[in-house]
C-alpha cells in the first residue's frame, strides 16, 4: 500500500511507514537513519554557528588526501562516528577523513550496515559561507553480524549499496535520502529540531540547460572534453553555467533543477579528484533512483568496483540525456 505523505510528514513517520512495508526488518536500519538524522542535526547547529564558535578556519593538520584539515571537518566526523558505533546497527565507518575504517567493536555490538563518508563536503567554502554538506553511502556486511568487519566489508562494488543520502548546510538544513525506493527531501525545522518531508519522489527530467565545472582547468582537459564544452557555449545552444565548488551544493541544485556536474580526469589528476567511496558512489545511487545517470566519463559509477578505501574517479553526473552525451562525446564518437 503506498502511503501518500502528507504535508507535515515527519522523517521519523517516513521511516516508519517505509520499514512497515518490510516486516521482516529488525529496526536496525531505522536506527541508522535516526543516528543519521541525529548527527546531521549537531553538524547543523554548528555550522551555523562556525563564525561564533570558534568553528572557523584550519587545523593546521594535513588529512590522508593532502588536504588542510578544517575544524568542522573534524567536529562532523568525529560527531557522525560517534552517532554510529554504539548502536550496535553498524559494523564499519569509511571517512574521508580517516586513512583507515573504524571498525566498531567491543563494548559496541558490530552491526549490520557499513557506512560511509564525506563528513564535511566542500570545505574550502566553509570560512565564506557559501553551503557545504556532508554525503554518505550505506552497504550491507558481507560477514557475519556480531564478529569484526573486515576489509571485504568495506571495498564494494557501487551496485551493493543499499542507501544513499546527503545533508546540505545551507541558508536551510536539507536531507536528501534513497533507500532505493525513489529519493525524498527532508528540511529541518531548527526551531523543533525535527527534518520534515518537503521533498517527495524529487525526479530528473530527461535532459537540462545548465552545466557546472570549474573551467578554470579548461587546459588540462582532453581534446574531446573541450569540444564538448564550446558546443554547450556555442551561440544559441541555451546553456548556463554554475559552478559552487562545493560537489554537494552544485549536486542538490541539479537534482532540483537539473544540470550536469562534471569533475573530469585532467593532465594533473588522471583519476579526477573527488572520491568513488563517499561522494561518487552515493550522488550516483541517488542520481539514479531520480532518473538520471552518472559514468566516469566512459563506465556508469554504479559498475566500478572499490579497491582501494579513497580511490578517485572522473565523475559526469545529471540528468540523462546530458551524461550520455558528455559520456559519448569523450568516446570520441
Ligand atoms: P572536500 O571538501 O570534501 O575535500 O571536497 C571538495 C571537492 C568538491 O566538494 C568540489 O566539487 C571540488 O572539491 C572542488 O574542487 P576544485 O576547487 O578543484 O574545483
Ligand atoms: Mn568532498
Ligand atoms: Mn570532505
Amino acid at each position: 500500500m503506498k502511503t501518500q505523505f502528507e504535508e507535515g510528514t515527519t522523517l521519523d513517520r517516513f521511516i516508519y511507514e517505509t520499514t512497515r512495508a518490510h516486516p521482516e526488518a529488525t529496526g536496525q536500519f531505522s536506527t541508522l537513519l535516526r543516528q543519521i538524522s541525529l548527527a546531521a542535526r549537531m553538524v547543523s547547529a554548528r555550522v551555523n554557528r562556525a563564525g561564533l564558535a570558534g568553528m572557523l578556519g584550519g587545523t593546521g593538520t594535513i588529512n590522508v588526501q593532502g588536504e588542510f584539515v578544517q575544524k568542522l571537518d573534524i567536529y562532523a566526523n568525529n560527531t557522525f562516528k560517534a552517532a554510529l558505533e554504539h548502536p550496535g546497527v553498524c559494523c564499519a565507518v569509511a571517512s574521508e577523513e580517516d586513512e583507515e575504517p573504524f571498525y566498531i567493536q567491543s563494548p559496541y555490538r558490530s552491526g549490520r550496515y557499513v557506512f560511509c563518508m564525506d563528513p564535511l563536503d566542500g570545505s574550502s567554502n566553509i570560512d565564506v559561507n557559501a553551503t557545504i554538506g556532508t554525503i554518505f553511502g550505506v552497504f550491507r556486511r558481507k560477514s557475519e553480524e556480531g564478529t569484526l568487519a573486515t576489509e571485504a566489508d568495506v571495498l564494494r562494488p557501487g551496485r551493493d549499496m543499499v542507501a544513499a543520502g546527503y545533508i546540505v548546510y545551507g541558508s536551510g538544513t536539507v536531507l536528501v535520502l534513497s533507500t532505493g525506493d525513489g529519493v525524498h527531501g527532508f528540511t529541518l525545522d531548527p526551531g523543533i529540531g525535527e527534518f520534515f518531508l518537503s521533498h517527495r519522489d524529487i525526479k530528473l527530467a530527461p535532459s537540462a540547460k545548465t552545466y557546472s565545472t570549474n573551467e578554470g582547468y579548461w587546459s588540462l582537459w582532453s581534446q574531446e572534453l573541450r569540444d564538448y564544452v564550446t558546443t554547450l557555449k556555442a551561440p544559441g545552444a541555451g546553456y548556463g553555467a554554475r559552478y559552487i565548488g562545493s560537489l554537494v551544493a552544485d549536486f542538490h541544485r541539479n537534482l532540483i533543477k537539473g544540470g550536469l556536474f562534471f569533475y573530469p580526469a585532467t593532465t594533473k589528476n588522471p583519476e579526477g579528484k573527488l572520491r568513488l567511496m563517499y561522494e561518487a558512489f552515493p550522488l550516483a545511487f541517488l542520481v539514479e533512483a531520480a532518473g538520471g545517470a552518472a559514468t566516469d566519463g566512459h563506465t556508469p559509477i554504479l559498475d566500478l568496483t572499490l579497491t582501494e578505501l579513497h580511490q578517485r574517479t572522473p565523475l559526469f553526473i545529471g540528468n540523462r540525456d546530458n551524461v550520455a552525451a558528455a559520456t559519448k562525446a569523450l568516446s570520441g564518437s
